[in-house]
């Protein structure tokens, strides 16, 4: 919790002005109740700053979990809003099963969030597959650290093929650390007017 409010004091320093917060759910990390249980308590730490409760949730976790046992209590809190992380080695064969499960989430009644796309392989090689995202009625949210050659490898490029098209509804911080936030705030103001109205 120490850490946990490092990074809130980065956070404003950044200029947010409200945090979705989104462990994740995935091997070996996910534990539904101490994760609630951390939210409870940075919320009462940050008093009246907005912060709302999410997961950012591994497609293969989820399948493993049960799409319509689980999907229910993954999204985010208040909204109809879910966020999917794909298979970072992602091929392209592997997004049929990816339809798949986006439309049981739409289903469920979930508008379904991308994590940063600009990180698959499959994205990476060919970035039309992005567009196929969009037209499954996903929206992509981009992570901040691509403008500095990304955190797992070289995403920067396939990120700014997307920003071009119009293809980001979002930036997140995707933040593990403090430093993480100068990433938010330089690339929202290099790049924050090129997401997609929502
Ligand atoms: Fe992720």
């Amino acid at each position: 919790m120490d850490y946990s409010m490092k990074m809130f004091a980065a956070a404003r320093k950044a200029g947010v002005t409200g945090i979705v917060c989104t462990p994740h759910c995935r091997d070996p990390y996910f534990d539904y109740q101490k994760m609630w249980a951390s939210y409870h308590t940075f919320k009462r730490n940050v008093g009246n700053f907005p912060v709302l409760m999410g997961f950012e949730v591994a497609y293969q976790k989820l399948v493993s979990l049960g799409v319509h046992e689980w999907a229910p209590y993954l999204g985010i809190q208040g909204t109809d809003r879910f966020l999917l992380e794909l298979d970072t080695n992602a091929t392209e064969d592997t997004f049929k099963g990816y339809e798949t499960v986006i439309y049981e989430l739409q289903t469920l009644g979930f508008r379904v969030i991308i994590a940063h796309p600009e990180r698959y392989e499959a994205i990476r090689k060919n970035p039309s597959l992005a567009r196929r995202l969009i037209d499954w009625d996903c929206e992509l949210q981009a992570s901040a650290d691509f403008i500095a050659g990304g955190r797992l490898g070289n995403s920067k490029r396939s990120a700014k093929t997307l920003l071009k098209e119009g293809a980001y509804s979002y930036i997140a911080s995707d933040a593990h650390t403090v430093n993480h936030y100068s990433l938010l705030s330089r690339s929202m103001e290099r790049y924050g007017s090129m997401l997609r109205s929502r």
